[in-house]
């Protein structure tokens, strides 16, 4: 009896000649370069390949950030927690370095054990964080830079605006920190786009890049600077009508 064998090739369609995608210098991916893969796979070469998906993408899903591994202080929660997502999502290995056991360790198996690992770690104590960054580094060709996000909702966030306004409900604090500091238009920032500009400070694509402060604030300091409280605020209440949100 022939045994029956499956094999499965990625072909997106984010392959085109057009598209900017590519990430191997000197070689575009032609519909010849599936076919052969294809012809392989069906032949008697591959007899003892079965269950195999092979991906002909030039590197592509291995990601900007393959080989390296980063330290994410607070990554149980809100833009850590992102950050580490977006981390593995491209490639790299991530040590959860946070305070709440439980939720670390939750968020390292939802990420794959063999990406992502918890360890406890208190950023107010130097030698707790000088065991995480010897966890994951080989000290060489360290740079550093920051992101400095505008508001996101989180629990650290919320609970931060609660102190202020404190008669408020957990929707219009909500509110107040996507919509009421918000000033651009038709965006509402997410931990997801702090997670993405870590992703390319921690990338070859910033390699000159070091020292530089990363502001993800839709502009605010630039148009702002500060914000007018009494404009959205009645005493210690948020007046969400004040504004209007588009
Ligand atoms: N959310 C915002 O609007 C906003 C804006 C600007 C800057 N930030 C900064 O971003 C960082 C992440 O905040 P978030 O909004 O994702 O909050 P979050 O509450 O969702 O997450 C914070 C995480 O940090 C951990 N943590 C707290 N103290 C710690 C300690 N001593 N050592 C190690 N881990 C500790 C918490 O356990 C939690 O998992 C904070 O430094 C915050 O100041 C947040």
């Amino acid at each position: 009896m022939v045994p029956r064998r499956a094999g499965a090739i990625l072909c997106t369609a984010t392959w085109c000649r057009r598209c900017r995608g590519n990430e191997m210098d000197g070689a575009t991916l032609e519909v010849e370069d599936v076919a052969m893969t294809a012809v392989y796979l069906a032949s008697d070469e591959a007899r003892l390949v079965s269950g195999h998906n092979l991906v002909v993408d030039g590197g592509f899903t291995i990601g900007k950030l393959a080989g390296k591994v980063a330290v994410i202080t607070g990554g149980a929660s809100g833009i850590g927690k992102a950050a580490a997502a977006e981390f593995v999502a491209n490639g790299a290995k991530v040590i959860i370095a946070d305070v709440q056991d439980e939720l670390g360790h939750a968020v390292a198996a939802e990420l794959g054990h063999d990406v992502a690992e918890y360890t406890r770690c208190d950023v107010a104590d130097e030698s707790q964080v000088a065991a995480a960054v010897e966890l994951a580094l080989a000290r060489h060709g360290v740079r550093v830079n920051a992101v400095s996000p505008h508001g996101v909702a989180t629990p650290l966030a919320v609970s931060g605006f609660r102190g202020l306004f404190p008669a408020a409900s957990e929707e219009e604090l909500r509110w107040f920190i996507e919509e009421g500091m918000n000033e651009l238009d038709g965006e509402k920032l997410e931990a997801e786009d702090i997670a993405r500009a870590a992703v390319y400070l921690a990338s070859d694509e910033a390699k000159y890049v070091t020292g530089h402060n990363l502001v993800v604030d839709g502009g605010f300091t630039v148009v702002r600077r500060f914000l007018n409280m009494s404009s959205i605020t009645e005493g210690n209440r948020i007046n969400m009508s004040r504004i209007e949100v588009s």
